[in-house]
Order: C-alpha cells, then sequence, then structure tokens
C-alpha cells in the first residue's frame, strides 16, 4: 500500500529518493511523487502509473539534500496527479506525504473552504498541509502538532518545509515508519526494505510521535509535548535487497523457494524425541498450554485462509475448540472474549489495519493475543510483545505465497505443542512432530515434477469462470487458490466446500468450465469422488489435485495433479503448491503483471 521515502544528507536527495520508490513498489500502488528543497522553495513533481515512469520525468531535476516521496494506493479520491502525493499549502511551501486516513477530512475540508483555502485533490490528505500552514508561525513543529490536534485518523507522515530544508518532520499514529540513520545522512521510510541498502542502523517510530530528522541524527518527542526516545538497531539481514536470483517474477521465485521457507519455519522448533515443539516467543509453558480452552485465529486474505486451516488443525489434534475469524468483521462485532481464549493475530506484514484494530478489540476486552508474523518488529509483533515469527523472509510478489504456507507450518507447530499438553501420547506427537519435519522434502519433491500446469493453466485462462472445491482441510485450500487466481489472474472464480456445491454453484458448470477439485486421500474422499462425478455429468472439466498413487482419482479426471502422500493436517502445504503455480502461470497467459496485480496493496494499511 502506500509508501513513504524522505531523504536529508549531503548527497542528492532525487535519485535515493526515486530508488526508496522503486524498493516499495511491491506493496501496490497507482500514482507517485516527490518534493524537494529547491533554491528557496520546493520542487515538486507527481506522475499516474508507475514509478519508472515519475523516474524518467524527474531526469535532469535539481540536485538538492532533502525530500520526500510517495507512492499512493487510491482510498479517497481517484488516482489522478492532482491526488498524488506530496500535497502542498497554498503558498506551495509545505509538502505532506501522509500512509493512513484522516477520518474527520470532510468537515476539515468544509471548515477550510469557508476560510478561503482552495484545495486542489479530493484526498483526505491535502487537508494537512493546509492545517498545518494555519498554524505555522515559524515554527514547524508547532504547527503540525497544533494541525494534528484537530485530524482524526491514522498517519505516518512526513512533513517538508521550505522555510526549514534541513530538516524533515515525521509523525506516526497507527501507520509505520522507519529512520534510517547513516554517516552524515538520515532516512525515514514506511518499509524498512526501503533503508537498508543506505543504512542498517534504524528505529521505529511508536504511535503519537513525532521526530525531527536532520543529516546528524533525530530528536524525538511525543504529540503530548513530553521526550521520547527513539532506540536504534541493526535491521535484520533478511532485508536484504530482494534479487531475482534468475527467476522471472518474485511470485515464481517465492513459490519455489518453500521447501527453504517452510524449513526455516520449524528450524529450532521440533523435538522429534519429545514428540513436542518449542515456540520460544509464545512463552507459554505446558501448565499455560493446558488452561487455553478455546483458540481464535485473526486475519485477513491469505492469513485468514491460514488462521482456518490453523484452527481445524487445533481441533482435530488437539481437541480444542478453534476458529478463525476475519479480521475486520470481528472488531465490529463486539465479541465476546473470554478470559480462557487465545487469540493468535496471523499477518504477513503485521501492519493490516484491520488485523492490528481486531488485536485492538481483543486487548481492550482484558483478552490475551500474540502474533503470527513474518515481518520482524512490525506492529503486530510490537504490540503482542509475544508471539511466532514465521521467518519465511521478505515476501516481494503483491499475492502472498511463502509466507501463506510458513504461516500454516507454524501454526501447525503451535498445535503440535497444544496437542501434546493433552490429546496426543508420546508416540502420536513423535509422529505428528516427523511428518512436520518430513514436509519441506516433499514441497521440493512437488515443485520439482509440478505435473500438467501448463495445461490447466490453459483451460484456465480461457475460461469466464472457474470454481474450486475442497472438504474438510482442502476447503481453505480451495478458497486460497480461488484467492490467487482472482488476484494474478483476474480470473471470475470462487471457492465451495465440495458437499456445498449441489446447494447452488452447480448451476454455474456448463461444458468445459474447469473444476478445481482439491482431494488428497483423506476421511473425505469418497464423499470427493461422489462430487467429481457430479461435476463431469455436466460437462465441466475436472482438474482434480490428489494424493499420488490415486489412481481412481486420477483416472476420473480430465486432467490429474499428483502430490506427494502426506497426514491430512499437513496436506494444505502440498495441495496449495498446485494453485499458486495455476494463478501464475494463467496470469502470465493472458498478460497480467504477476507480481504487482491491478489495485492490489501488499500491506492494506488502511480500513
Ligand atoms: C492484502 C494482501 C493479501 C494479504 C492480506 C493480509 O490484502 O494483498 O495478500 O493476504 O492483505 O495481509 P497480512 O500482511 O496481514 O498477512
Amino acid at each position: 500500500m502506500c509508501g513513504i521515502i524522505a531523504y536529508i544528507g549531503p548527497n542528492s536527495a532525487l535519485p535515493r529518493l526515486v530508488d526508496g520508490l522503486r524498493v516499495m513498489e511491491y506493496r501496490g500502488y497507482d500514482s507517485a511523487g516527490v518534493a524537494l528543497q529547491h533554491d528557496d522553495g520546493l520542487w515538486v513533481r507527481k506522475d499516474v502509473g508507475r514509478v519508472a515512469a515519475l523516474a524518467e520525468r524527474v531526469v535532469g531535476g535539481p540536485t538538492t539534500h532533502s525530500g520526500i516521496a510517495h507512492t499512493r494506493w487510491a482510498t479517497h479520491g481517484e488516482v489522478t496527479e492532482a491526488n498524488a502525493h506530496p500535497h502542498l499549502d497554498g503558498d506551495l511551501r509545505i509538502a505532506v506525504v501522509h500512509n493512513g486516513i484522516i477520518e474527520n477530512s470532510t468537515h476539515l475540508r468544509t471548515a477550510l473552504e469557508a476560510e478561503g483555502v482552495t484545495l486542489r485533490s479530493q484526498t483526505d490528505t491535502e487537508v494537512l498541509p493546509h492545517l498545518i500552514r494555519k498554524y505555522y508561525k515559524g515554527d514547524p513543529v508547532a504547527a503540525v502538532l497544533e494541525a494534528l490536534k484537530q485530524a482524526r485518523g491514522t498517519y505516518g507522515m512526513a512533513v517538508l518545509f521550505a522555510d526549514h530544508p534541513d530538516q524533515i518532520i515525521a509523525v506516526r499514529n497507527g501507520s509505520p515508519l522507519v529512520i534510517g540513520l547513516g554517516d552524515g545522512e538520515s532516512l525515514l521510510a514506511s518499509d524498512p526494505q526501503a533503508v537498508v541498502s543506505m543504512t542498517r542502523r534504524v528505529g521505529y517510530l511508536q504511535d503519537r510521535e513525532l521526530a525531527v530528522i536532520t543529516a546528524d541524527g533525530v530528536v524525538v518527542q511525543t504529540l503530548a509535548g513530553n521526550d521520547a526516545t527513539l532506540n536504534i538497531e541493526t535491521i535484520d539481514s533478511d532485508y536484504a535487497l530482494a534479487d531475482l536470483e534468475g527467476f522471472e517474477h518474485f511470485m515464481l521465485k517465492e513459490i519455489y523457494e518453500q521447501p527453504r521457507s517452510i524449513r526455516r519455519a520449524l528450524r529450532g522448533r521440533l523435538q522429534l524425541e519429545e514428540g513436542n515443539a518449542k515456540l520460544g516467543g509464545l512463552n507459554m509453558d505446558p501448565r499455560d498450554l493446558l488452561g487455553v480452552q478455546r483458540l481464535i485465529n485473526l486475519g485477513c486474505g491469505t492469513s485468514y485462509h491460514a488462521g482456518m486451516i490453523g484452527a481445524m488443525a487445533v481441533e482435530a489434534l488437539a481437541r480444542v475448540p478453534a476458529r478463525a475469524e476475519i479480521a475486520s468483521e470481528f472488531r465490529y462485532r463486539h465479541p465476546i472474549i473470554q478470559r480462557d481464549a487465545l487469540f493468535l493475530a496471523i499477518s504477513q506484514s503485521g501492519e493490516t489495519a484491520d488485523t492490528l484494530g481486531a488485536m485492538g478489540e481483543v486487548i481492550t476486552k482484558g483478552g490475551t493475543v500474540m502474533g503470527v508474523v513474518n515481518v520482524v518488529g512490525s506492529t503486530v509483533a510490537r504490540i503482542s510483545g509475544r508471539g511466532v515469527y514465521v521467518h519465511s523472509g521478505p515476501e516481494i510478489a503483491v499475492a502472498s505465497t511463502k509466507a501463506f504456507t510458513s504461516q500454516i507450518t507454524a501454526l501447525l507447530v503451535c498445535t503440535l505443542m497444544l496437542a501434546r499438553t493433552r490429546n496426543l501420547s508420546l508416540s502420536e506427537g513423535q509422529a505428528v512432530a516427523s511428518e512436520l519435519d518430513s514436509m519441506p522434502e516433499k514441497v521440493r519433491e512437488y515443485l520439482e515434477n509440478p505435473g500438467p500446469i501448463d495445461q490447466a493453466a490453459q483451460w484456465v485462462a480461457e475460461a469466464s469462470y472457474v470454481l474450486f472445491l475442497g472438504r474438510g482441510f482442502s476447503y481453505p485450500v480451495a478458497l486460497e487458490g480461488a484467492l490467487k487466481l482472482k488476484e494474478i489472474a483476474y480470473i471470475p472464480c470462487e471457492a465451495y466446500p465440495s458437499g456445498e456445491m449441489k446447494h447452488g454453484p452447480i448451476a454455474m458448470l456448463q461444458k468445459n468450465t474447469p473444476v478445481i477439485f482439491v482431494a488428497p486421500r483423506d476421511g473425505q474422499r469418497e464423499k470427493a469422488i461422489s462430487n467429481l462425478r457430479e461435476v463431469q455429468a455436466r460437462g465441466a472439466r475436472v482438474i482434480a489435485i490428489h494424493t499420488e498413487g490415486d489412481t481412481e482419482i486420477a483416472e476420473l479426471a480430465d486432467l490429474s495433479i499428483p502430490v506427494p502422500s502426506c497426514q491430512s493436517y499437513a496436506s494444505p502445504l502440498l495441495t496449495t503448491l498446485p494453485l499458486q503455480l495455476l494463478a501464475y502461470k494463467s496470469g502470465l497467459l493472458l498478460g497480467r503483471d504477476v507480481d504487482k496485480p491491478r489495485n492490489l496493496a501488499k500491506s492494506v494499511t488502511v480500513e
């Protein structure tokens, strides 16, 4: 989603800002812009579309030493140059880039207009530079603080004053900002990836803090005016700049990285002899685990699907009531929070606004919430304090692949720990631990020989509608497969529990409609075969993802995609793989921008 980068130091700001924008492209955006200190004023350029277009437009731009830049993902107002950030005050001397939403912007806009201010865009952000201007009497910090007293909502923002080109002001409330401290130069970004090529010394601004950033360092205070300190840390090598490593796209690279990323999610955690696992970050001993009487997984999109799988595994193996909830729904339905419930906030980015909102609701009501997060140091990880890192490494393609399988893996490790305190004997625990331990190798085995994905993609790319079906653990996999296909190939599709198919979606089936059956060998297999026949009787084409050696399904299907055999709770780690490849290849056939699909954002930091 929107990205912020700012630079101040002895070098030319412009190329550094453009590089920072490029790094953040993966987050998803639709326009970009930059503001530089220049002569006695500000030099501003914006463009709709790719950063590459902006980069061309700013060739020959001024060589000056401070600036702010932004990639915008439209929320308030269409995708136009006027709506792109930076936004400026009426005198063009104060520039603001902003992530988040100013919720009372309509009211503020009307009030500003009544005072004679002309606004140039449809955005919520534009009220900020005008308000700052209103309160500016020569002291930038005082003006920003006064303006923010009027604004309600979330923000990560950077402000550049033409009168004070030697400083950049940054403020955070609900939208992440990281400050990078180099040698005589400083950076600000909404994403650590954007600073890492210039410095590894970073500090994360906390909510309701304001920073005055200069080339020599940073001074932080709270919005209430108290002093604050920025904890400086050295950023993890995981953030090393992403490289395609010979793959055509990040999505493909990340799909093929899964044997390693799943291994990382398991490393140091499984206890094969004890038939158990250890997740230090949870900080729960067996007695604490035994106290957990219900588990609720919260997440959005792909993370929600991982949560569904995790909840099913917990019920199946630990016999603890468990469910997954869509974070955006959970937060507003006045949920019941019980003392003996454990909530897990699942998020790749750790910055998803809805997931953070759901966590807030749990915390307000006195519940226990922990994070299952990929990005180290992200907001979910910080506010929960306890949790599990999934360690999939930076995921650059917008559509989540390796983070999904790492989330499932981490949740299965949690499940083993919970299950071992109650339902699983030593030998049963050993069997689960060794099954999990074998999964990276099985994933590698499948990816080496992925089956007739090209043919499947051909059928899917030609279709006007695609149906994904699965039962039990395979239903969330079907949901995830359909989500991937929508995200990457923009093909209308949906996922249903196979048994529910005859209650509606069957009406959609025509000759050659591709129906993707996720049907590994498990307790539901016989039922899956009946559903498969029902579909074929309507002339649809069945693409079956099944356990290798299952000749009955292989022969019945129009196209058979075998995956290695495993226990049903682990099967999503394998059955997901062909669906990821299918979405990728269908997207390519249709000429889509697979790493940066339209309208999507990697990290959705607004509601
Ligand atoms: C966005 C992304 C999805 C992702 C979801 C949740 O919608 O496009 O790929 O699954 O957010 O993101 P999170 O970072 O919380 O896992």
